[in-house]
Parts: C-alpha cells; structure tokens; sequence
C-alpha cells in the first residue's frame, strides 16, 4: 500500500500550444482525482516569506504555479520531499494528511490552489505535534 507521500505527484496537465498565447485546461475528475468545490490563490507574496505550515483532514487539492516560481514541501509525518513549481502547465496534487509548506517565492509569483472542497476550518490541523498524533499509528504497548 503507498504511503500518503508516495500518492502525491506532478500533474501534467493539457497544454494547447499557440503562437497567440498557450492554452491549459483542468477538468476535476480528469486531469485531477476530485471535483473542484474551490479555487483560492495566493499573489503578492513577498520574496523569500514562506507559507502554510498546515495539513488537512479530509482535503484534496492541486497547486499550480501560475506565475513565477516556489516550493512546495510535502510531509507525511514519516517523509519528506520537496518540490520546486515553476510552471503553469503542470501542478502538485496533494492528498489528504499531508504537511505542507511553501516557500522560496520569486518575486511576482502567483500560487493557485484548486482544493476538493469549501474551506472549513475545522479540516485543518496547525499544530504539527497533533498532526503527528493524528498521521502516526500509535506505539503499541509493551506487554
Ligand atoms: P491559511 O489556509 O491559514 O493560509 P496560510 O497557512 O498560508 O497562512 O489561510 C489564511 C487565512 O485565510 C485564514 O484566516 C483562513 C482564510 N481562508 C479563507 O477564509 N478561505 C480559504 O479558502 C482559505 C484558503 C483561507
């Protein structure tokens, strides 16, 4: 069975080359494994910040770099990898139980989040210690 972490990837997505501008499209349910309930994106960050130190419960989501670059670190609670977005016609799909932090933003970039559903807060953990609890089986107990 994979771990959360292995069912994280790139996402290539259709790309309708075009000498009038290029073209990518993204169908939920097609290019990714949800429906889109929700698009949220993140712009004027300033160079070098970083953010969202958090995991979702239940969550599924597709982030894009629209415009210039950043990384995106991904944690299961047992791994971690780290993927550097700089282009518009591919994304991460991130799966459920995943830590997640963003960083290294060139300056003028654009984050674009489709998530697989509405925001609700109370999908989040942003306590890494209870994400830990919540990712890692418990130990069991010595007899
Ligand atoms: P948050 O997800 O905590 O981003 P980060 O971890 O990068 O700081 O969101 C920041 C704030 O925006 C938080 O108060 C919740 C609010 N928010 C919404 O109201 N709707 C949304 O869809 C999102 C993503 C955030």
């Amino acid at each position: 069975m994979s771990t959360p972490l292995e069912r994280c990837h790139l996402v290539d997505l259709p790309k309708i080359s075009d000498p009038r501008g290029n073209l990518t499209f993204i169908e939920g349910g097609r290019h990714i494994p949800f429906d889109i309930q929700r698009v949220y994106y993140l712009y004027d960050v300033p160079g070098g910040s970083e953010r969202g130190g958090h995991a979702h419960k239940g969550l599924h989501q597709l982030i894009v770099a629209m415009s210039g670059s950043f990384d995106v670190i991904l944690d299961d609670g047992t791994a971690k990898r780290r993927f550097h977005l700089n282009r518009s016609y591919y994304g991460l799909y991130v799966c459920p139980m995943i830590w997640r932090e963003l960083d290294n933003f060139s300056s003028g970039s654009v984050c674009m989040v489709l998530a697989s559903n509405r925001y609700d807060e109370d999908d989040y953990y942003r306590d890494y210690d209870q994400f830990l609890a919540a990712a890692l089986p418990a130990p069991r107990s010595q007899p």
